[in-house]
């Protein structure tokens, strides 16, 4: 084996997050613009590239592997590319596992759990039907509640993502966090980040920090800390009323980049360091140019010699600075 990713931070780099297409079938509206232009088809790494890429990095010592999109499962035959990643399962992946949407679910669930997903995150940002259809410009709800209940029947264990919205999904709070308790799901609010092109405004307007949020929370529930870690971002609590588990991703009240384990792959080859940041390193050219790996391993090598300490991101002094230009569907949140 070769010896690990260290990068200039002494992070270990174990995670790896890769974005299959930039396609997706809802387009949420803090996530996507309206006009947004899908990339050329042509641009797209194969999934036979994919494949060797990701491979590459499970032999650099990755041990995580989400696979994200846009949405992931609208790529042509992506369940192919799940059986072949699932080889590495047990061989240096501990986990492979996916970030969706949940409109394809019902459709996948089962074949996914056989590719040994046991855990699957799913992006959920209100129960009401009418404000599910803004927020995603057209989604139906109840297709990603089937999806949510098939892979729940698959045996896979569900996690809710959930944006905390000012203005939009405060008055759910509780309605979520009810819901999650009754089905057995766990549940993750996630701080808004600015990406995207949209208005300083409009971006403070829809900021909810999750220091409130818990707060809120406080008022009716009893929250014990967990330390346990899924090797992502988000610090858990347990709910003592309930039994649930309940995720914070709070990359602007509380920075956890000091512990970032991970880096991301988009669909057309770049690796992004950093989430909040847009220097991004072209692993296609290397790949097309050569069928040598370890030159591949070289070029990640030198890449991950790049990543930033953490994004600057802030919202403060009504005022957004460290906005970053790109959707998250680019780089797969
Ligand atoms: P678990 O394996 O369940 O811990 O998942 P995860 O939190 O790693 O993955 P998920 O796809 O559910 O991530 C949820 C969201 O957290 C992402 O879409 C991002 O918005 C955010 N996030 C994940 N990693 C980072 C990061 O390194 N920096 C920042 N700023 N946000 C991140
Ligand atoms: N800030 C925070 N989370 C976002 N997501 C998409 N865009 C943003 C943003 N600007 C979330 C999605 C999904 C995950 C992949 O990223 O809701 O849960
Ligand atoms: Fe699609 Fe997910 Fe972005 Fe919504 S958040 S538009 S479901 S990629």
């Amino acid at each position: 084996a070769q010896p690990p990713l260290i990068d200039p931070f002494a992070r270990p780099i174990t995670y790896l997050r890769v974005s299959v297409t930039d396609r997706c079938d809802f387009r949420c509206t803090y996530c996507m613009s309206e006009h947004m232009q899908f990339l050329p088809k042509r641009d797209l790494l194969t999934l036979e590239e994919l494949d060797r890429l990701c491979s590459v990095f499970v032999d650099l010592g990755v041990r995580k592997l989400r696979i994200t999109g846009g949405e992931p499962l609208v790529r042509r035959n992506i369940m192919e590319f799940f059986r072949a990643m699932s080889r590495h399962l047990g061989q240096g992946l501990d986990e492979l596992t996916l970030t969706t949407n949940g409109s394809q679910l019902a459709r996948f669930a089962g074949e996914l759990a056989d590719c040994g997903v046991r855990r699957i995150n799913v992006s959920l940002d209100t129960l009401d039907p009418d404000r599910f259809a803004r927020i995603t410009r057209w989604g139906r709800m109840s297709q990603v509640l089937e999806g949510i209940a098939a892979a729940k029947a698959a045996g896979m264990r569900v996690k809710i993502n959930t944006v905390a919205l000012k203005g939009f999904n405060e008055d759910e709070l509780f309605r979520l966090v009810d819901w999650c308790a009754a089905e057995e799901h766990d549940l993750t609010f996630i701080e808004v980040m600015p990406m995207g092109e949209m208005g300083e405004e409009e971006r403070l307007d829809q900021y909810w920090p999750l220091t409130d949020l818990s707060q809120r929370l406080e008022e009716h529930l009893t929250l014990t800390p967990l330390a346990e870690r899924t090797g992502g971002p988000a610090r858990y609590v347990r709910v003592k009323e309930t039994g649930q588990k309940i995720g914070f991703i709070t990359p602007l009240t509380h920075n956890f980049c000091e512990s970032c384990n991970r880096v991301r792959l988009t669909c057309t080859g770049e690796l992004f360091m950093c989430l909040g940041q847009e220097d991004r390193a072209d692993l296609r050219a290397p790949l097309r140019a050569s069928d040598d790996n370890l030159l591949l391993s070289d070029a990640v090598r030198e890449a991950i010699m790049r990543k930033p300490k953490g994004h600057d991101f802030d919202y403060s002094r009504r005022h957004v600075s460290g906005q970053v230009s790109r959707y998250m569907s680019h780089t797969g949140g």
